[in-house]
């Protein structure tokens, strides 16, 4: 299995280019499945769970071509069968292809999802507008059989706001008969995506990015075509990195809006930056300040965020606190950033960090998709060698992190 081997304390400089966005991507995949004949999609992430997805559409006899900044599919000739475990264990948004299936077919079979060790990761929610919709839901060993006669619009309060679970209810609402109204929605910016598409192919969808979404329910859509936002969790990542190490790194293709909160909370711990239409420029903080952190659902700080931020905070002057709300076990990184040197003590949701420590090079195994990301970024600031295995969880969602890390001025290379 390859590994990541990078060396610490390179000031790093240049531009990087953001890529579109993995929480995007993976739900606008499975969605084209609503289009009866074609779809269209625009900077498409090239990362493993795109590759996985693309499987999931050609085992459901979909054709797609994979184009310069684009991919298509063909949907033609769309048939409905059951998701294989190997497939829908890979990532958690193989459950996007509930929705999609119970509305095109009334009927889905599949595997439980995957995803990051980060906490229990139920999808009662789902269960819970889908059955609301109509359907009724069995498990069956570990496979969801979804089935109805006909899905019906309904009025479907969520207790979270549920990022997965809005766009999932969103996506099997399209065919339901009459109205559906999501309350209590998830307002991430990969709603607005999701919904811009499924308006594109003919839905009708108002309120998406707010916290009631309603959805008239149509016979047939088609011809979807939209674009991936921008990846803000990427960008945040980069930004931080430049806050550790950078001169002048531009980091470029971001939508502000998408990650005001961590802007806002770079400000308070004291970083300087620059932004400039969709580009942000940040340099090396010379003084980095204690500072604390809540996640939230969107707008509030993004809890993908805060295991990079944690990185950040390691080299404050001072006792930092990060408060995760999202997950239940979301600091397994920062253990790992003690080995390294840090130190940081967990008491149950709450991260204490004391600041400033050395970080020294480690061989260490990534967790999950962002505490690996957050050890690319101690790696790069540490004295020495850091070794990662297990780095498919990086490679899964930050598209070529080692040629653009390479390309401003990083010592990081995949290794046998
Ligand atoms: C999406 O996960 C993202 N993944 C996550 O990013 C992100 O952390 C999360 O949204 C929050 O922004 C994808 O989009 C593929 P949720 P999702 O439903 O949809 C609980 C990354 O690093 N919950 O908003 O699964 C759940 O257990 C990944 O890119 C229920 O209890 O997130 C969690 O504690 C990690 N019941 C909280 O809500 C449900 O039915 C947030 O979950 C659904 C969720």
């Amino acid at each position: 299995m390859p590994k990541l081997k990078i060396e610490g304390g390179n000031i790093l400089t240049g531009d990087i280019n953001i890529s579109g966005s993995k929480n995007s991507a993976v739900a606008l995949l499975p969605a084209v499945l609503l289009c009866k004949s074609t779809a269209t999609i625009y900077k498409v992430p090239k990362i493993r769970d795109i590759e996985y997805l693309l499987k999931i559409l050609e085992i459901l006899n979909c054709k797609y071509e994979i184009k310069e900044d684009f991919i298509t599919v063909d949907t033609t000739k769309l048939k409905n069968k059951e998701i294989p475990e190997e497939l829908s264990e890979q990532m958690r948004a193989s459950y996007y292809f509930m929705g999609t299936l119970l509305a095109r077919f009334k009927r889905v079979s599949i595997s439980f999802p995957g995803g990051c060790n980060i906490g229990a990761r139920p999808i009662d929610l789902h269960i819970k507008g889908f059955e609301a919709l109509g359907a009724t839901v069995k498990i069956i060993k570990n496979k969801h059989i979804i089935e109805a006669k006909e899905l019906k619009g309904a009025r479907i309060y969520l207790d979270f706001a549920s990022v997965g679970a809005t766009i999932n209810i969103m996506l099997a609402a399209t065919h339901a008969k009459g109205q559906t109204i999501i309350e209590n929605a998830a307002r991430e910016p990969e709603i607005v995506n999701v919904a811009s598409f499924l308006i594109s192919m003919g839905s009708k969808i108002t309120g998406a990015g707010t916290s009631t979404i309603i959805i008239e329910g149509t016979k047939e859509l088609d011809y979807g075509i939209t674009e991936v936002f921008p990846d803000r969790i990427e960008a945040a990542t980069y930004v931080i990195l430049g806050a550790l190490t950078g001169k002048d790194l531009h980091i470029k293709g971001i939508i502000k809006d998408h990650i005001n909160a961590v802007l806002i909370k770079l400000k308070d711990a004291g970083v300087p930056l620059e932004v400039k239409n969709d580009e942000i420029i940040v340099s090396k903080c010379k003084k980095v300040l204690p500072t604390k952190i809540f996640t939230q659902v969107y707008p509030g700080f993004p809890t993908d965020a805060q295991q990079p931020f944690t990185v950040l905070l390691t080299q404050a002057e001072g006792v930092s606190t990060i408060t995760e709300n999202i997950y239940e076990s979301r600091f397994v990184s920062a253990g790992l950033l003690n080995v390294m040197g840090a130190d940081t003590t967990s008491t149950g949701n709450v991260l204490r960090i004391k600041g400033k420590t050395k970080l020294k090079g480690a061989s260490l195994y990534t967790p999950d998709l962002r505490g690996g990301a957050a050890l690319v970024l101690a790696g790069l600031i540490a004295e020495g060698t850091t070794i990662l295995d297990n780095i498919s969880l990086i490679l899964r969602g930050y598209e070529d992190i080692v040629d653009k890390l390479q390309k401003v001025g990083a010592k990081i290379e995949l290794i046998e």
